[in-house]
């Protein structure tokens, strides 16, 4: 079969990767794609939110499937626009992809169902937003309601912090109109975890745990960032706590938006808190997670085809996941100056070599031009290494990083020992 995907970062190049190992499919599409996903994907010039432009393409290389992996496209509904066009696709509708596309929708949907998450209040008014915070106890978590890129949520240590987060999310409208309500919640202390998980909006099956990380600098400093590494498994979520996730918040929620008539199917991605008193949801979001994807896929078993078109025709209880018992670790390469400013266009050196070690590379940013990589993005690679323990398989991506060159290049030295 052929299959289409929508994206253009170390997530999509991780599923194209995944999906070139099917003996079932001939041929891969990406668009648009980018210099590393263009060795194993053929890539098309067309825009994640051009939602015309992917139905054409569609239609002109005659593809079966069409896999919407990034956040905005879904929020837009492009899956429910390709089957309207009687194309097939993979991931949630517009109506369910509204639990990542509005922290005030998921966290009232959290609420009315009783599944565990931090006690939060709602504002579309900025000044009954501050003079609620007048009442507050500090830290608190100030979250723009809508899509902005990672960045729209601060935890502000006092009440000068917190007015400011308000007054630019509110007033000043940094993130767009993102920022036209706030979520203003309890700050949660704990371990993160993410689970990823399969579900046809019957039955949720959960993938290997993971852990992000998310600041840019080592221990946890700096600014947030889309994610600058992940290991999995996240060795905070013992057995224990998937048995009470399972039944305290996954099937809660696929309940939950099949009960409010948002049938979810795709890939939910649970952004979890392992708090004192129990796993607490910190976020949803409506699709595979990036670097996330990047050490989960690279240990799944059971072939990504067969899972897809089981969440697609709603016989997910069909499947048995199998996964594969070694760790992995991925330590993200980044132009220096991300996630402010930086600069793009240095030619890379080392991936051969790291390949032939045994690195998995995944492209975030590059461009291929006469055979040499170039940088083109805050995220240019992300390195992945697999072993029989996490200390195996974080030291290997380490060696493996260390053969990449670029100028400027940045990674955390902490990656999963954080
Ligand atoms: P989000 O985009 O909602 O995942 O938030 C980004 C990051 O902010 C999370 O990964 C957490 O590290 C942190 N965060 C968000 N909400 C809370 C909370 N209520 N308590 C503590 N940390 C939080
Ligand atoms: N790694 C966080 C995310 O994909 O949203």
């Amino acid at each position: 079969m052929k299959i289409l995907v929508v994206g253009k970062g170390g997530r999509e190049h991780a599923i194209a990767w995944k999906l070139s190992q099917s003996s079932r499919v001939e041929k891969i599409y990406c668009a648009p794609g980018n210099g590393g996903i263009s060795e194993i994907a053929e890539c098309v010039p067309v825009d994640v939110m051009d939602t015309d432009g992917i139905i054409a393409a569609a239609r002109e290389k005659a593809v079966d499937l069409v896999f919407v992996s990034p956040d905005d496209p879904l929020a837009a509904g492009m899956v429910d626009e390709l089957e309207r066009a009687g194309i097939r696709a993979f991931g949630p509708s517009r109506s369910a992809a509204l639990i990542e596309s509005s922290k005030a929708f998921a966290k009232d949907l959290m609420k009315h169902y009783g599944i565990p998450t931090a006690r939060y209040e709602i504002f579309t008014d900025s000044r009954a937003a501050l003079e609620y915070l007048k009442k507050c106890s500090f830290p608190v978590v100030v979250k723009a309601d809508g899509l902005a890129l990672g960045k729209g949520v601060i935890i502000a240590s006092d009440f000068d912090e917190a007015e400011r987060a308000v007054k630019d999310i509110m007033e000043d409208r940094v993130f767009g109109d993102a920022g036209k309500s706030v979520v203003i919640e309890e700050f949660l202390s704990g371990r993160e975890a993410t689970v990823l998980a399969f579900t046809d909006g019957k039955t949720v099956v959960p993938m290997v745990s993971s852990q992000d990380f998310k600041r840019a600098l080592d221990n946890d400093r700096g600014l947030n960032t889309g994610g600058m590494g992940a290991v999995s498994p996240n060795c905070y979520y013992t057995p224990e706590i998937a048995e009470r996730c399972m039944e305290e918040i996954f099937k809660p929620t696929i309940r939950a938006l099949a009960q409010e008539g948002r049938k979810f199917k795709g890939v939910l991605y649970f952004g979890l808190m392992i708090t004192a008193e129990g796993p607490k949801v910190i976020e949803y979001n409506a699709r595979f997670g990036d670097p996330e994807t990047q050490v989960v896929l690279p240990r799944l078993k059971t072939d990504l085809v067969d899972i897809i078109e089981a969440v697609i025709d709603e016989r997910l209880d069909e499947i048995d996941l199998q996964w594969d018992d070694n760790a992995a670790a991925c330590v993200i390469l980044a132009s220096g100056g991300y996630p402010g400013k930086y600069e793009k266009g240095f030619p890379i050196e080392g991936i051969p070599q790291a390949l032939e070690a045994g690195a998995l590379v995944f492209h975030s940013g590059t461009t291929r031009r006469n055979g040499t990589y170039y940088t083109d993005g805050g995220r240019v690679l992300g390195v992945t290494a697999t072993g029989e323990n996490l200390d195996i398989a974080i030291n290997r991506a380490y060696e493996y990083a260390g053969m990449i060159k670029f100028d400027k290049m940045h990674y955390r030295k902490d990656i999963g020992r954080a």
